[in-house]
């Protein structure tokens, strides 16, 4: 038989890992769109005036072994020792059983945030777990589900105190024994507002001087000390009292509530999360119950759904961007989430007897290391300790570390002539002996009697964890079935097209997932020395040229930890900028009515004004008005935030003209890069006129959701503002200050991005985009007649998504936007993004990374719900009683009496839901006003988990 040469190309080629349709798919595709190829459908679509002139081209894509070879090589160049420098890093184990069911399982890490509380019970639990966990350790009353970092939740439980003290003092006090990470970030949040920062000694703090005041418990030296005075005094003053605590230590040490304090914050990376170079993890913050609803982040509380069962959900201020925009309590919105389930599972793991074990072992430890220390003649200190002791070394302390580094351990540097030492649950025995010896201290064994170095006052007098989640059978065989069941619960990225607008939920690829969990990229510490880290450079290096090239910018800073953040670290950039300029006068900002709530919100944190521009009718900016504004505010025009391609998922034209109106009145441009899929190759915002954009990597490069976070909101600038990006919390460089506890932020999880733009190249990256826009016309299309698609850019066309207009089926048939969302549930999907940026509309955003058959499952989903509408409006279906007001339907709506005007098979079997494999919410429709008025934000009595597991 002759050889017959093939075109199939080995499933390790890119584009058929994350293009979802087949070339057949794609040909059906372009004959219902009425387009010869997708280059017609392209050049239709995306207007040449913005299209870059260049293909991207980054050499030929590598293949899955070629990108686990290329890994291993960079991961090879770091270098793992054992880090006991502490600064609120500390090693810690993983409990394989949470590294296999969460970490590493799609079920968690692809799902989206909790915003749809009824296919997002498991993750809901797992957090409300989390904040059970804090208000115990910290004694305080209400936790969110939870902030990026240590640092910036230091920063927001500053700005909080100002909104909720009655001090009208000007000043903020910050304990000098703070992280220094943490008082660089608080300097940074402060500048612009015009909050004084007063770092000093506690004893010596002026409370009358001060609204609020942040401590650091354990210090960052190791001190123990109780802020009780300081509390008091500051409550005499009506200042706010904050303590920045070590979850673990409060297990053993009086906790934050017993001395007072109104805040309590910190970082839970030690609770099972790998360092990772600096991120990600998650911080937390606690407070007391009268503040609650000035607290940022998400709360997650306890509802109940129709049929008055339990249910969690997102409570109080959850969308408030959205609604308050300049005028919310912060910025917050994508924020750790997976590494709040870790550190929650890692606790119901240990339980409050494992996690005291824990923290008493490297209490014993670190005694025993300072005995040797102290009986070799070393001066330690402090004298009351938990983890953390400086020695005395005077001249030597290049000497000892450097031995130190020999020994294969990283201690801290501290002055001229102290080195500091902190112990973790990861630390050994031949560890101590290892340090020892690099203080020239010989000896294996000693006569050790384990001892406290914590006075008996300071030591912890209430219980914890006593609620009956944390005291189940540990057997991991109970552990996975609990984190298996609370998957189950979810609807993630793993069981169906989450067809998000803004929100960009792609592929997460297997092969780019896995380098995270190497122990070379999961266990550096982030103020390791940089020789350690020449892989991560290496990586960081390229992945920031990649960036660079895709988005027409010169420089970037991998700081931010979220879009949000880079958003606030775009626009301190341009700031920076102006202030240099003489400029710094320069405070308003101009920022479409469609924008996302965070920009307005993160333009005041800034100290900025905002002031609104409108839409036109087909959605593009309203060039009379922005033109209007910029000249009515030309003297002080700092720049404007525009999005592209727009929130209304079109391409606008006006583009090009809005940024040179800004610019010819003095001010910068601000890009929004959410929405930066439907760019990558085809077009750059540096070349449209943006001097800054963030991009959020956890959604055009890959990095998983995590149920809402982590996340990476890199920002890239034009040249000119490149000096004045966020400067290096190691205080390292001279521009505006850091805005995030690490240098480069979630470092650890930046080799999924790269693996991306590895995997595709230049050409793959741009067929994505391609294709995803290719997807969002192909629903629309398919969805045309059924639903209005309110904007449309060029020939009809839309962008990567399309909004749907609901709101006439108000009128008509009595049917919300809501009601559509929970009718999908039943389907087996999860809504599209629900009003916003227009109330009362669905957008969708399909990606690149669902096929057609998923698409078409999908469409016929939403018009068979438009069928059941039009059955109201025809009135052959009650306006009350139907599918669309009843959704979602459980399980157990199956086996209750019946006494509905439709079928069981038509509500919970509508087309689009699986037969055999159908999701069951678990839970009807939450009602989300009584969970607001009944605010319940900790786990509730264990009989509701035996009601819900019958
Ligand atoms: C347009 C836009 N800007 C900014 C953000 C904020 O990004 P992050 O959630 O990473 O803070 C989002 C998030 O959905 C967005 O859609």
């Amino acid at each position: 038989m002759p050889f017959e040469p093939t075109d199939y190309l080995p499933y390790d080629f890119a584009n058929r890992r994350h293009i979802g349709p087949s070339p057949e798919e794609m040909a059906e595709m372009y004959a219902v769109l009425g387009v010869k190829d997708l280059d017609h459908l392209i050049d239709e679509t995306v207007p040449k005036s913005i299209r870059q002139a260049e293909t991207l081209d980054f050499g030929k894509p590598k293949s899955e072994r070629e990108l686990m070879h290329e890994m291993r090589m960079v991961a090879g160049r770091n270098k793992v020792l054992v880090s006991l420098i502490g600064q609120g890093y500390h090693g810690t184990v993983t409990p394989p059983a949470i590294q296999r069911n969460i970490f590493e399982n799609p079920a968690w890490y692809t799902a989206y945030t909790p915003y749809q509380p009824e296919i997002s019970q498991g993750r809901l639990e797992a957090l409300l777990n989390f904040q059970t966990m804090i208000c115990d350790l910290t004694g305080l009353e209400v936790a969110n589900a939870s902030l990026l970092d240590e640092a910036t939740a230091c920063a927001e439980a500053m700005t909080m105190a100002q909104r909720v003290a009655k001090s009208k003092a000007k000043a903020f006090f910050v304990d000098r024994d703070c992280h220094p990470q943490n008082i660089a970030v608080v300097q940074t949040r402060a500048k612009p507002l015009g909050i004084e920062v007063i770092v000093g000694d506690p004893e010596k703090m002026e409370a009358d001087k001060v609204f609020g005041a942040l401590f650091q418990y354990p210090g960052t030296y190791g001190h123990v000390r109780d802020f009780t005075p300081q509390m008091e005094a500051l409550h005499g003053a009506d200042a706010v009292g904050i303590v920045s605590a070590d979850p673990l230590a409060l297990t053993l040490l009086k906790e934050p509530a017993a001395m007072g304090a109104d805040i309590a914050v910190g970082s839970v990376q030690r609770f099972g999360v790998p360092m990772g170079y600096g991120g990600p993890h998650a911080a937390y913050m606690a407070c007391r119950d009268a503040y609650k609803r000035a607290m940022p982040g998400r709360i997650v509380g306890v509802s109940v759904d129709a049929h008055g069962n339990r249910a969690y959900r997102l409570s109080l201020q959850t969308r408030e961007q959205h609604i308050r925009r300049e005028k919310a309590t912060s910025n917050v919105c994508t924020a750790q989430a997976l590494l709040a389930v870790m550190a929650s599972m890692y606790a119901v793991f240990h339980g409050p007897k494992g996690l005291q074990a824990i923290a008493q072992r490297i209490h014993r430890k670190t005694v025993r290391l300072a005995k040797g220390l102290e009986t070799a003649g070393f001066k330690v200190d402090p004298k009351a300790y938990f983890d953390t002791i400086t020695v005395d070394v005077g001249p030597l302390q290049a000497a000892v570390m450097k031995s130190a580094v020999d020994e294969g351990i990283n201690l801290r540097r501290v002055g001229e002539s102290r080195v500091g030492i902190t112990l973790d649950e990861a630390t050994r025995p031949k560890n101590i002996e290892a340090v020892w010896r690099a203080f020239g201290i010989e000896k294996t064994d000693e006569d050790f009697t384990p001892e406290y170095r914590v006075p008996d006052e300071m030591h912890r007098r209430s219980g914890y964890l006593e609620h009956p989640i944390f005291h189940m059978n540990r057997a991991e065989t109970e552990m996975m079935r609990y984190m298996r069941r609370l998957a189950d619960r979810d609807l993630a990225l793993d069981r169906a097209m989450i067809p998000l607008g803004s929100c960009t939920m792609k592929l997460n690829a297997a092969a780019e997932m896995m380098p995270v969990s190497w122990r070379e990229f999961a266990r550096l510490h982030p103020f390791c020395p940089k020789d350690q880290a020449e892989g991560y450079r290496v990586m960081i290096d390229d992945l920031s040229a990649r960036l660079c090239e895709i988005t027409g910018y010169d420089a970037m800073s991998m700081q931010p930890n979220s879009g949000a953040q880079g958003e606030y670290a775009g626009l301190l950039t341009i700031a920076a900028y102006h202030a240099a300029n003489g400029e710094g006068h320069r405070n308003v900002c101009l920022i479409p009515t469609s924008a996302h709530g965070t920009n307005p919100a993160s333009a005041q944190m800034v100290g900025w004004k905002v002031v609104p521009v409108k839409s036109d009718s087909n959605g593009d900016i309203d060039l009379d008005d922005f033109r209007a504004k910029a000249e009515a505010n030309a003297d002080n025009l700092a720049g404007c935030m525009i999005t592209y391609p727009s929130t209304h998922g079109v391409f606008e034209e006006t583009v090009l003209e809005v940024c040179k109106i800004t610019h010819a009145h003095g001010g910068q441009v601000y890009i929004d890069g959410a929405n930066l899929n439907a760019m990558v190759g085809l077009s750059r915002p540096g070349d449209l006129g943006g001097d800054v954009s963030h991009l959020n990597l956890h959604k055009t490069f890959c990095i998983p959701h995590g149920g809402g976070g982590p996340g990476m909101g890199p920002i890239g600038v034009k040249a000119h503002l490149a000096p004045h990006l966020p400067g290096d919390p190691r205080g390292e460089s001279d521009g505006p200050g850091p805005v995030s506890a690490a240098p480069f932020g979630s470092a650890s999880i930046l080799p999924i991005s790269w693996a991306y733009t590895l995997l595709m190249g230049g050409e793959g990256l741009t067929q994505a985009t391609r294709v995803a826009i290719l997807n969002a016309n192909y629903v629309a299309k398919r969805l045309e007649g059924a639903y209005d698609v309110l904007y449309r850019g060029r020939n009809d066309r839309v962008a990567h998504e399309c909004i749907l207009d609901t709101r006439p089926f108000a009128d008509s048939a009595g049917v919300t936007v809501d009601d559509i969302a929970k009718r999908l549930m039943d389907c087996g999907f999860h809504a599209p993004t629900m009003s916003w940026p227009v109330a009362g509309t669905l957008m969708i955003e399909p990606t690149e990374s669902e096929t057609k058959a998923e698409l078409d499952r999908f469409c016929d989903a939403m018009l068979a719900i438009r069928e059941e509408i039009r059955a109201i409006e025809d009135g052959e279906m009650d306006r009350e009683n139907n599918p669309l007001k009843h959704a979602p339907h459980t399980m157990e709506d199956l086996v209750r009496d019946w006494d509905r005007p439709y079928s069981r098979e038509q509500a919970c079997f509508p087309p689009g839901a699986f037969r055999v494999d159908k999701y069951w919410p678990p839970v009807n429709r939450v009602d989300n006003v009584f969970g607001d008025r009944n605010l319940v934000c900790t786990c509730p009595p264990m009989e509701a988990y035996a009601e819900a597991a019958e």
